[in-house]
């Protein structure tokens, strides 16, 4: 499939998609959204494939949502619209997807950030919610998940400032998981995924979504929901064969059945 704004790669069973709009530091207008939409549908049906790396260039991630598409936009168009919303498929993309940060990562490309699965940061990496520098706050989902990653104070220090913070910072913060030498962005979220790819699928999807479940529910419920999802995996190969190679030891063969 041939895209306008994105690149896309499938390397083994990793695929990689680069948000393409170096002429505005990939601001993420419409068109980014329905082709990474359509890039991640593709990955998510292709049953070779184990997890996704989400990248922008080395200056930028994403500097945010194109504010020269939502200049003129009214209220009524925003609502009637529902402008941005198709933005959270992301997060409901099923398989493993991590987002490989070098640059800006400000705004919407903050926020896309987040909707991944975890961060792995170039050193030069700048995060931010500059919203508030536009007359406008975060709106696809900045106030709820940076919240919840960095905490209340950290969150609306910068939120409310529209400061950026380095990679650093973001470490310290919770808010990445590993931060590495700018040259080795790529190939460290890209061994991060094949290593991810190469573990039992429906083990890994269950992990994904009951990690997810903490940010949705109670302790309880959450418990009560990952010894479900537990006890469901004794129903595949893969749990004996993974536990049977321990006991050989030897490597696993994983089916993904
Ligand atoms: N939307 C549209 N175009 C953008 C953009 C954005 N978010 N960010 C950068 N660009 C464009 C610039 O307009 C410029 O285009 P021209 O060459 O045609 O003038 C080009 O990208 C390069 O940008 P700069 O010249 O500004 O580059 P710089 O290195 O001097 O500054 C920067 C970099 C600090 C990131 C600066 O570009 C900037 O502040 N960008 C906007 C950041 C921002 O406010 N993001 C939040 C957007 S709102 C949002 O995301 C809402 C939401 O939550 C959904």
């Amino acid at each position: 499939m041939a895209y306008e704004t994105i690149l896309v790669k499938t390397k083994d069973a990793v695929g990689l998609v680069t948000i393409n709009r170096p002429q505005a530091l990939n601001a993420l207008n419409s068109k980014v959204m329905t082709e990474l939409q359509q890039a991640l549908a593709a990955f998510q049906a292709d049953a070779a494939v184990g997890a996704v790396v989400l990248t922008g260039s080395e200056k930028a991630f994403a500097a945010g949502a194109d504010i020269k598409e939502m200049q003129s936009l009214d209220f009524v168009d925003m609502f009637l619209g529902d402008f941005i919303s198709g933005w959270e498929e992301i997060a409901g993309f099923r398989k493993p997807l991590i987002a490989a940060v070098s640059g800006f990562a400000l705004g919407g490309g903050c926020e896309v950030a987040m909707m991944c699965d975890f961060i792995i940061a170039s050193e030069t990496a700048k995060f931010g919610q500059p919203e508030i520098t536009l007359g406008v706050i975060p709106g696809m989902g900045g106030t709820q998940r940076l919240t919840r990653a960095v905490g209340k104070a950290k969150a609306m220090d910068l939120i409310l400032t529209g400061r950026m913070m380095d990679a650093a910072e973001a470490e310290r913060a919770g808010l990445v998981a590993r931060v590495v030498a700018p040259g080795q962005l790529i190939d460290e979220a890209l061994a991060a995924a094949a290593r991810i790819a190469a573990l039992s699928q429906p083990s890994v999807l269950m992990a994904k979504e009951s990690v997810n479940r903490a940010f949705e529910t109670t302790l309880g419920e959450g418990l009560l929901f990952e010894r479900r999802l537990f006890h469901s995996l004794f129903a595949t190969m893969d749990q004996k064969e993974g536990m049977t190679a321990f006991a050989e030891k030897r490597k696993p063969d994983f089916r993904n059945r």
